[in-house]
């Protein structure tokens, strides 16, 4: 069976989307998954491409979770990831509109479409910010992901 590709993407692919990727991955591998899907992350800029994610974003997933992320390094999202990814989620609405106008027609969801707390809104940008700042972001990112696999899992497909 084709694995079902998931895309997670930011601005930069060094703070908040490397956490999405992290923390589905880690989603799939408790529950014996990870073989049915592949999953990246990307920014929609080119920044940061090839640098591996912010400290903030490693230490937060070592601290909570004892799970190493360092091996991520970033890429730029492109019109080619927004045709062949089957799920792509962008983390804030500024990211979805710029994902938008590469490929007009493609479906995004924004990763606080499954957040039953404020769904809809967008997850917080902690670059530059202290740990407090990947806290904040770490729970809502774990909430998240967990909640898109769930409905992954209960639909085989979004709405
Ligand atoms: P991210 O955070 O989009 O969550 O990776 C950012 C990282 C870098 C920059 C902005 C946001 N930057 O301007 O370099």
């Amino acid at each position: 069976m084709k694995p079902t590709r998931v895309m997670f993407f930011c601005l930069g692919n060094i703070c908040r989307s490397p956490l999405a990727e992290g923390l589905f991955c880690h989603h799939l591998e408790t529950r014996g998954l990870a073989h049915l899907f592949h999953v990246e992350s990307s920014g929609t800029s080119a920044y940061h491409v090839g640098d591996p994610p912010d400290l903030g974003s490693q230490r937060v997933v070592l601290k909570h979770l004892n799970l190493d992320i360092s091996h991520q390094r970033a890429q730029q999202l492109s019109a080619w990831h927004l045709d062949e990814f089957d799920i792509v989620v962008a983390m804030d609405e500024s990211n979805r509109s710029n994902a938008l106008r590469l490929r007009p027609a493609a479906r995004v969801y924004l990763l606080r479409d499954f957040d039953v707390e404020s769904p809809g809104d967008d997850v917080p940008d902690p670059y530059g910010g202290g740990p407090n700042q990947f806290e904040v972001v770490y729970e809502m990112v774990y909430r998240c992901t967990e909640r898109l696999l769930d409905d992954l899992l209960q639909n085989g497909k979004l709405k």
